[in-house]
């Protein structure tokens, strides 16, 4: 039987075994390679998207426990091509990483901004507590979701 996935607006019928873990559907079936399988055990952050609009670790989420709820990957954040306010306080701050762990912590970020839209730098690094990443520092990321919070701020 298959399970009725709704990944980014669009209903997509998998046949993989219900406990497949989501994040091989996304990569695997659909070619949405943002996510990425990097520890498989939930603590890096790396493979996060939205369900339901909130962040989950997709390496843990078995797609029987996604169908029927909306899953909306890093591809799937900005409207017709055009990039969210995030996303663009991102490319203004010059934020340059290699891309690993980094859709994760713009899917983070981009969930915990709509809960706490007037955040503080505190707040959203104890956001990103959940993200772990290697290449660079966070501060440069940390600088765009506070220029977003300042601008929901004003
Ligand atoms: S790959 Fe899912 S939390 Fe690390
Ligand atoms: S984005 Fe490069 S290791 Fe995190």
């Amino acid at each position: 039987m298959a399970l009725s996935l709704t990944i980014n607006g669009e209903v997509f019928a998998s046949r993989r075994d219900p406990m497949t873990p989501l994040i091989d559907v996304l990569r695997e079936d659909l070619a949405l390679t943002g996510a990425k399988a990097v520890c498989r055990e939930g603590f890096c952050g790396a493979c996060m998207v939205l369900i339901d609009g909130r962040p989950a670790v997709s390496c843990l989420t078995p797609i029987a426990l996604a169908e029927g709820r909306d899953i909306r990957t890093i591809e799937g954040l900005g409207r017709d091509g055009e990039p969210t306010p995030l996303q663009q306080a991102l490319e203004a701050q010059d934020v340059v990483q290699c891309g690993m762990c980094f859709p994760g912590m713009v899917v983070t970020l981009t969930a915990f901004l709509a809960a706490e839209p007037g955040a503080t730098r505190d707040e959203i690094k104890r956001a990103l507590v959940g993200n772990i990443c290697r290449c660079t520092g966070y501060e440069r990321i940390i600088d765009a979701a506070l220029v977003c919070a300042a601008g929901a701020r004003d």
